[in-house]
């Protein structure tokens, strides 16, 4: 299958030559937006500029004169359908219905969708990252879900990615813990405790840690202890570790979520021999005590190498974490997903990187994808209604018993009519329901502006009429109902048989081909909402379509049968990307 490419971009490679062969004494790039659908797709916008500012000198005496110039210096060109020029001197441009019909043949209807972004990169994501022995909360889900629907889109763009969970299993927490697990659950290696336990001993422990000094004294002896490797210390830490990786990953299998675990501990090792070398190239600094990196332009507190007690915290760790992604590994990009709270933290990381000569941008590249808080209807953050944080198990359960619940009233519905009841047994429908109801926590979370806050509501993330998941997955099967009453294999339709000619048509297989815009946009900026925008609007330009041409028993059937074919591809890619599963039937 040849790669999908951008619409908008080959209109601007169009339009920048045309501009080129114009004026070649004005060097410019296209300026080319979406156009007013009554006039066309695209349009440059660079006329009234250039016409401002070298009309005179030009001879041109109107905007429109300049924009006609543009026009005809446009290379020939399939995709170019009707062009025609404003007075105010936008150029617009259709696409043409051969170009489109041939594009959607060649890059959606045979083998997979693809497209490349070339040079090929390898990127780190950092994401999900819990902290042991504590419960994940609901930032982390925005982490798990955004990051993993972030590294499928830069998977599907071709870079070499590598998730990377950068769990909180390190510091000195595990000193107090250990100290008092050995106290009150002295069999606690034999017989594992549950994570709600272990969160209920951590605090239990920080309690002992601030009132008690005996405590303290040994809780710090057995961060010793476990810095230098002793049998006990390391032993209960694993314990301690992978009763919470238990937990988080029942969560990750539910997501289907693929993520490789490199916690804080990891990289303690390579703290000490990288603060050396700082210190020695006077990166680093000492300063009451501790050992600190200046980062003025963003922020008057200095970055913590080591902290005055001599330890390591969680700036060390990210220092050594950046330094073995771009220096070691040599990533040419590295994302952290973590709530804003955490964004100037970031910044500095990233600007100690680039002190140190590893982030050497533009080669490198660095994103901070912050996140806002999800929040009850009360717009205080998110709880449940005896007013403790959501244990995400249970967030998840509940989505998936309200999907089961809609489910069962569709079927009642479906039998009432007489028609043909999909889900027909309770296990299919208890599939579905799987699917949808997590489906739609993930779709409500990522159709958000991601920097800003929201309101968790469950009535409008299953709402099937509006902008849910819920409304995708009916969009998806009723292509495949649609096919299956067709009763014939649309791979054995010829795809010649595709020539749009409908208005409709025009309209779906535009929007269709403009899947790769919007990859584009997230490469740019990682907000994801632009690919729930545009499932949402691809969904609606189907409806629209459906209203106007008829598929089934029309002299246009095999057309629209392909049209329909190549819509179900790109909703399915798209589902990939967000991590959904669709269903056939509904
Ligand atoms: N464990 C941290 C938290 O729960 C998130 C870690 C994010 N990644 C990192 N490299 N610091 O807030």
């Amino acid at each position: 299958m040849a790669p999908l490419a951008s619409v908008q971009g080959q209109v601007t490679a169009l339009f920048t030559k045309a501009l080129k062969d114009a004026f070649p004494s004005i060097q410019q790039d296209a300026l080319v937006t979406k156009g007013n659908p009554k006039y066309g797709d695209y349009q440059c916008n660079n006329a009234m500029m250039i016409f401002k500012e070298h009309g005179a000198g030009l001879g041109f005496d109107s905007p429109l004169k300049v924009a006609e110039a543009i026009r005809d210096s446009l290379p020939p060109s399939k995709l170019l359908g009707d062009i025609s020029v404003a007075p105010q001197g936008f150029v617009t441009v259709r696409v043409s219905p051969e170009w489109l019909s041939s594009k959607v043949g060649e890059c959606l209807l045979k083998g997979d969708i693809s497209y490349l972004d070339l040079p090929r990169k390898r990127v780190v994501v950092d994401y999900s990252s819990p902290n042991i022995a504590k419960e994940m909360h609901v930032g982390h889900l925005r982490s798990t879900i955004i990051g993993e629907s972030v590294r499928r889109v830069l998977e599907f763009c071709g870079h070499e990615v590598h998730g990377l969970n950068h769990v909180g299993d390190w510091g000195t927490q595990f000193g107090m813990l250990i100290e008092y697990m050995k106290e009150a659950y002295p069999n606690f290696q034999d017989q594992l405790p549950e994570v709600h336990d272990l969160q209920e001993f951590y605090k239990a422990s920080k309690k002992r840690f601030d009132e008690d000094a005996d405590f303290k004294t040994r809780a710090q002896l057995a961060v010793v202890d476990l810095q230098a490797g002793g049998e006990f210390a390391r032993s209960a830490w694993q314990k301690i570790c992978e009763v919470s990786r238990l937990s988080f990953n029942r969560i990750y299998q539910r997501l289907n979520i693929s993520i490789e675990e490199r916690g804080e501990s990891f990289y303690n090792s390579m703290i000490p021999p990288l603060v050396e070398e700082l210190k020695v190239r006077k990166i680093c600094q000492e300063s009451e005590g501790a050992m600190c990196i200046f980062t003025p332009n963003i922020s008057t507190i200095p970055l913590m190498a080591v902290k005055s007690d001599g330890g390591f915290g969680y700036d060390s760790t990210d220092l050594a974490a950046i330094y073995r992604r771009l220096f070691v590994m040599r990533a040419d990009w590295v994302i952290y997903v973590t709530d804003l709270g955490q964004e100037q933290h970031f910044h500095m990381i990233f600007d100690a990187a680039k002190q140190a000569g590893w982030h050497r941008p533009p080669l490198t590249r660095c994103d901070h994808m912050g996140f806002g808080v999800v929040q009850g209807e009360d717009k205080k953050k998110f709880k449940t209604r005896s007013g403790e944080t959501v244990k995400l198990g249970d967030l998840l359960d509940e989505a998936v018993q309200r999907a089961a619940l809609e489910i069962s009233k569709r079927v009642e519905e479906q039998s009432k009519d007489g028609g043909e009841a999909f889900l027909s047994n309770p296990e299919e429908q208890m599939d579905a329901a799987q699917k949808i109801g997590i489906a739609a926590v993930r779709y409500f979370d990522m159709k958000q502006n991601r920097t800003s806050n929201y309101v968790f509501n469950w009535d409008r993330m299953l709402d099937a009429k509006g902008n849910s998941a819920v409304f995708l997955f009916y969009a998806y099967a009723r292509i495949r109902s649609i096919q299956r009453k067709a009763g014939i294999d649309v791979h054995s339709i010829p795809s010649n048989c595709l020539q749009v000619k409908h208005p409709a048509e025009r309209d779906l297989a535009l929007k269709l081909l403009q899947f790769p815009d919007v990859i584009e946009a997230i490469l740019g900026d990682l907000h994801l909402h632009h690919l729930t925008d545009y499932l949402w609007e691809l969904c609606n330009t189907l409806t629209g379509f459906y209203m106007k041409c008829k598929v089934l028993g029309e002299e246009a059937q095999s057309c629209r049968l392909l049209l329909c074919e190549a819509t179900r591809k790109v909703l399915l890619k798209s589902f990939q990307l967000l991590g959904f599963t669709p269903l056939d039937k509904i």
